[in-house]
């Protein structure tokens, strides 16, 4: 997101809240390190999720500090200014600058960090942070805690307790404020027509990577700053390979491609599975699976609400599937059986949702002690049902290397849920109209 338009009041507004719930204490919460790709070449650099939920700073070599209690403050540490660096790597805010511009009580020079922490630190109750996320940032932590603790015969205490910021930032970004529904409808919409895109470029002889480039263009050129995840282009028997990321292969005539790509936009992830026919034509056998997992995610979409369990979409689908597999003749017996016994698992072996945010698979519990999450307003969950048939003996060969997953993004509402993914075309007459027209231009 450019800064000229950037809006730091969500970001204030959740560090406020953060420092409510913590009630009293020191939270630290380090944003990512940079990683080395090979030799001198780095991976593109992603700011942590937890540290730009809180920031919108997109910078490394940062942290951000806050003290709750009486009087709450925050303050940033981060790089300095540097005329010479910035010839090399371009502009840093420097503390000065980026305390006005993105509104902490306070910002100092990185490498003040561990001293002024130290000091902070002291006869603070509590200390807030992610313990066990990163070995290089528990030892730093330990270290400063050590700190203080020689200093007892000073007078200096050391915080009686160290408690998960994650459980209190987990839960907040369970639900999607204004804001961070306003970025993902725009990340859904534009991983949408990189579907439409990838369809419309598909033809048999070309290979997947062909394919993976289209979706690339297209989350690009619509200012996506990355894929939230390894795009997934996996044609024919690929397709049964839950995380295939070759896309080296050749498109046949006759086979169907599954893609499982999504933007990231501003830090949000879109997450969008299609399956189609590589020639633009499903064949009696893949319609007859994709219709049934079609049904399964229709049958799964209508069971969001507020106030069900999480499970219940993925049962809903999990009910349509193992019905379709009996009636396809994948399996023998009856629908409580086979669900009973779990004999569905060979062809559909993951659940149906997982929770969507920041990171592709975001945040947040989904249990709570016995009892699964209860939906609500604002949470965001893929549903993404799925029938993967390896060739075997017992199964008959028209259904053979047949793999579909129809994956949409559902933010749940006051009444039920919105398809923020919907402009993705996904029934059967839609997907071949599309492609139809582009072989036609
Ligand atoms: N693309 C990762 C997933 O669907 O969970
Ligand atoms: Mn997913
Ligand atoms: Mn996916």
């Amino acid at each position: 997101m450019s800064i000229d338009s950037i809006d730091i009041a969500p970001f204030a507004a959740r560090r406020a809240r953060v420092m409510e719930h913590m009630g009293s204490g020191l939270a630290v919460i380090p944003t990512a390190a940079e990683h080395l790709r090979n030799r001198d070449s780095h991976y593109p650099y992603r700011a942590d999720s937890y540290f730009h939920y809180l920031t919108g700073f997109d910078e490394p070599d940062a942290v951000l500090l806050l003290i709750a209690g009486a009087h709450p403050q925050s303050i940033l540490f981060c790089r300095t200014k540097d005329a010479d660096k910035e010839i090399w790597d371009g502009f840093r805010w420097g503390p000065e600058a980026a305390c006005e511009r993105f509104g902490f009580d306070a910002a100092q020079p990185i490498e003040r960090f561990d001293v002024q922490f130290a000091e902070l630190l002291a006869d603070q109750p509590s200390l807030w942070f992610s313990l066990g996320y990163d070995a290089i940032w528990d030892a730093r932590i330990a270290g400063a805690l050590n700190e203080v603790r020689a200093q007892a015969r000073n007078g200096k205490q050391t915080p009686a307790q160290v408690n998960d910021i994650r459980m209190t930032l987990d839960a907040m970004r369970l639900i999607k404020d204004h804001s961070e529904i306003a970025i993902m409808r725009r990340a859904a919409s534009i991983s949408a027509d990189a579907h439409r895109r990838a369809m419309c470029a598909t033809r048999p002889g070309r290979h997947e990577y062909e394919i993976e480039a289209e979706l690339l263009h297209e989350f690009r050129r619509r200012g996506c700053q990355a894929t939230a995840y390894s795009s997934i282009v996996a044609g024919g028997a690929n397709a049964c390979i839950l995380h295939y990321i070759g896309n080296d292969r050749i498109l046949r005539d006759g086979d169907l491609l599954l893609i499982d790509a999504g933007g990231e936009l501003d830090g949000y992830a879109s997450d969008i599975t299609r399956s189609f026919p590589v020639n633009g034509r499903f064949s009696g056998a893949q319609a007859d699976v994709y219709r049934l997992v079609l049904d399964a995610q229709i049958a799964a979409i209508a069971a969001i609400k507020p106030g069900v369990s999480f499970l219940d979409p993925h049962e809903a689908a999990l009910k349509v599937l193992a019905q379709g597999m009996l009636d396809l003749r994948l399996l023998q017996g009856s629908l409580d059986g086979v669900i009973e016994s779990e004999a569905y698992k060979r062809f559909y072996m993951h659940r149906t949702s997982h929770w969507l945010g920041r990171d592709v698979h975001d945040a947040g519990a989904y249990k709570r002690g016995e009892t699964w999450q209860i939906l609500q307003p604002g949470m965001l969950l893929t549903v993404e049902p799925g029938c993967y048939i390896r060739a075997a003996d017992d199964v008959p060969a028209a259904f053979h290397d047949i793999g579909v997953r129809i994956e949409d993004d559902a933010l749940v509402t006051a009444d039920g849920c919105e398809i923020i993914t919907h402009e993705a075309p996904k029934s059967i007459r839609d997907i071949e109209a599309l492609m139809q027209e582009a072989e036609n231009d």
